[in-house]
């Protein structure tokens, strides 16, 4: 028996069977049924909006993978740049084609004078680098105008390559902005979180030298940050591009829907949290006020995993990697200290609440060196690579327009008043 549904029209008795094709229903075979009649579904809890090749994600036993490899495979053997490359690809490079992409990324990594010296200067000087970060990708578009030719391949590969490279570059100069230290360009002879460490961190020295261990833990942050299907700024991101705006512009909204806090800040609510925490003793009664509903165990939950986050696991390895070399974070304790209890509790059990990416994230980023400020950004940073892969994808699949219907709830018609008679 072919797996289908039966809908009835109970005001005319017309039925219409849908077949059940990838784990969803046509809403289009229901309209042929109900006319004038749409789908109510806020938050589009019950919606799949797109059909997508590019990340599977099961929720009930904490699975990610990209492009049918797992996390786990791609965090311990790749990194970001092959994975950015898989993702937009659909297959992992040869050798050849990896040597031919990161020589291209590393290329493209620097930005035009005048997107720094005016553009970004141009910035009050307590300025947000993530409001820094979106309104510059946003501004990229007025320096290449050959972006909106968004049908020609082989123009589009380049504002891909372009964005990719120079998403670090922006972060870094609006980070150097707001704490008043000299830009520094892209050193090409390092690879690419090397390279961003560098422009992050240079002081005089001639060559900076980032701790291997350090890079590697950025990349694999990069790599498990890099796409998460259909999330807000994906969304956003498919949203604006079925309208057919060039992908910088696109890329920006994706963006600015990460900057909102609930979407990419809650790694910085994590580290405000365990500081208001402030020591292990106070641990017991705030997991006591959280539960008497005074807030939430920031980093604790997701809309989709409600196993674990295979991200979380990944991350809880690498944050001691970077401790044994930048000494332990002080938080860290207490953040030990909350998981255990967490998870032994029929509260937080019992809602399937376990720890998810953001709540060793932010304090790798705090033990690294990075300003809470910069946390959303560094997660911009690979998510470029997820956000055009779905640009790519949304293009070949040819859909259409975004264009939502809404159930009308305002005011019936009424006439005009005059001001002076209101
Ligand atoms: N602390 C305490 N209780 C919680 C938490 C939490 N972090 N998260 C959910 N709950 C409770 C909630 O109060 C509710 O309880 P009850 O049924 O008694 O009313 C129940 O669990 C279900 O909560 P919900 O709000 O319906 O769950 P949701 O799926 O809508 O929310 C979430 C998911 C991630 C927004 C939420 O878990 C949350 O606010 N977590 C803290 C913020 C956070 O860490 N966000 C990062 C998400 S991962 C980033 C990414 O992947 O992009």
């Amino acid at each position: 028996m072919p797996e289908s549904i039966t809908i009835t029209d109970n005001r005319t008795g017309s039925t219409v069977d849908i077949p059940i094709v990838n784990g969803g229903v046509a809403a289009s075979d229901f309209s042929k049924l109900l006319p004038g009649v749409w789908f109510y579904d806020p938050g589009f809890m019950s919606t799949a909006a797109c059909e997508s090749a590019i990340t599977y994600l099961d929720g009930e036993n904490g699975v990610l993978r990209y492009r049918g490899y797992p996390i786990e495979q791609l965090a311990e053997q790749s990194n970001y740049l092959e994975v950015a490359y898989l993702l937009l690809n659909g297959e992992l490079p040869t050798p050849e084609e990896y040597t031919k992409w990161s020589h291209d990324i590393t290329y493209h990594t620097f930005i035009h004078e005048n997107v720094r010296k005016r553009f970004l200067e141009g910035f009050h000087y307590d300025a947000h680098p993530m409001g820094m970060m979106v309104s510059a990708v946003a501004a990229l578009s007025t320096f290449y105008l050959d972006a909106k030719d968004i049908s020609d391949t082989a123009v589009l590969h380049k504002q891909v390559v372009r964005l990719i490279a120079k998403m670090p570059t922006l972060a870094a100069a609006a980070h150097r902005f707001s704490v008043g230290m000299p830009f520094v360009y892209p050193d090409n002879s390092l690879d690419f979180c090397a390279n961003f460490l560098s422009m992050m961190w240079k002081v005089a020295e001639p060559r900076f030298e980032p701790d291997p261990a350090l890079v590697r833990a950025l990349d694999i942050l990069f790599i498990l940050h890099a796409d998460h299907e259909q999330n807000c700024g994906t969304t956003a991101m498919r949203t604006v591009a079925s309208a057919h705006a060039d992908p910088y512009s696109a890329t920006a909204a994706a963006a600015a829907a990460l900057y909102g806090p609930r979407h990419g800040g809650a790694n910085e609510a994590v580290i405000r949290m365990l500081t208001e925490i402030g020591s292990v003793d106070n641990v017991e009664p705030f997991i006591q006020a959280v539960k008497e509903g005074k807030g939430r165990l920031q980093g604790f939950g997701h809309r989709v995993y409600k196993s674990y986050d295979p991200r979380a696991k990944i991350i809880k390895r690498t944050a001691d990697e970077v401790f044994a070399v930048t000494g332990k974070n002080p938080l860290l304790d207490i953040a030990l200290k909350l998981e255990d209890i967490a998870l032994n509790d029929e509260y937080f059990t019992s809602r399937k609440l376990y720890p998810n990416v953001d709540f060793y994230s932010g304090l790798i980023y705090q033990a690294m060196g990075f300003p809470l400020e910069m946390f959303t950004v560094l997660f911009a940073i690979p998510r470029t690579a997820g956000w055009l892969a779905h640009f790519k994808e949304l293009l070949e699949q040819d859909s259409k327009i975004t264009r939502p219907r809404q159930l009308y709830v305002g005011s019936e018609e009424r006439n005009y008043v005059p001001i002076a008679r209101r």
